[in-house]
């Protein structure tokens, strides 16, 4: 096995790898499903937040197709799914790329509503952008069936999806060593996904170019 093909299938190869595995899916889970509570309206919204210009209605739609692609993309990196119920990881996938593009949509109108500098508009502008260009690339080499270049467009993507996650990492970790919450949002626009991207990236890399794996070619038989 190539080490590109190793990192498409985001297999664990070691303890480390498997804690951050299911760390990962644990807090994007539970980042998910605390982030539906939009669309119950109950709990509490950040006031930064309160105070975008275009709040309503687009951070309901925004946190409802999000947190969706956020919970499913758990599913579809898991190629126990693909292997196994190559329909599910279909349907799931479609679904995900749906959340991502309303995400990502929704996303670039709360971009330019925030109140917090031009910096922070930027940063978060460029990961919309960048999110909906890695989920339609990964769509469209889907539907090509080029499964190599479907997977690693679909791990950029996830990797710039996660960035919910690290958004919520280290923005009360940056109010805890008492950095100015300004800063800190402009700074963190930034930070929850560019080492992101880069990691993604590098594991890409660790291989040649990109070579479809039989295994999981056959997975996708399905779609002829
Ligand atoms: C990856 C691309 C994303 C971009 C560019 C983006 C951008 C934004 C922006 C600009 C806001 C408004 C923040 C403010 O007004 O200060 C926001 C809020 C929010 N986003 Fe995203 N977002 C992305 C992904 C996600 C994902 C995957 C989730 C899934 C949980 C998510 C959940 C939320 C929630 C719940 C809020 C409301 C603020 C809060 O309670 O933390 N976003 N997002």
């Amino acid at each position: 096995m190539s080490g590109t093909t190793r990192a498409l299938d985001m297999k664990p190869a070691s303890t480390l790898g498997k804690a951050l595995r299911y760390g990962g899916t644990f807090l994007a889970v539970g980042v998910g499903l605390v982030s539906y509570r939009y669309i119950a309206k109950v709990g509490p919204v950040p006031p930064n937040v309160l105070g975008n210009r275009f709040f309503a209605p687009w951070i309901v739609v925004h946190a409802a197709a999000a947190s969706t692609a956020l919970i499913l993309g758990t599913i579809q990196l898991s190629s126990g799914v693909r292997q196994r119920w190559p329909a599910l990881h279909r349907a799931s996938g479609l679904v995900y790329v749906a959340g991502c593009i309303v995400g990502g949509a929704s996303a670039l109108v709360l971009s330019a509503g925030l109140t917090t500098g031009p910096v922070a508009t930027a940063g978060f502008g460029a990961l919309g952008v960048l999110w909906l260009h890695a989920t339609l690339q990964g769509l469209r080499t889907a539907r090509a069936r080029d499964f190599a270049r479907h997977r690693a467009w679909m791990i950029r993507s996830y990797a710039l999806t996660f960035a919910a996650v690290t958004l919520r990492i280290y923005l009360p970790v940056s109010q805890i060593i008492g950095i100015d919450f300004d800063f800190a949002y402009q700074c963190i626009a930034w930070l929850c996904w560019v080492p992101n991207l880069v990691i993604a990236e590098a594991c890409l890399r660790r291989g040649a170019r990109p070579r479809a794996d039989p295994r999981n070619e056959a997975s996708f038989r399905g779609q002829e």
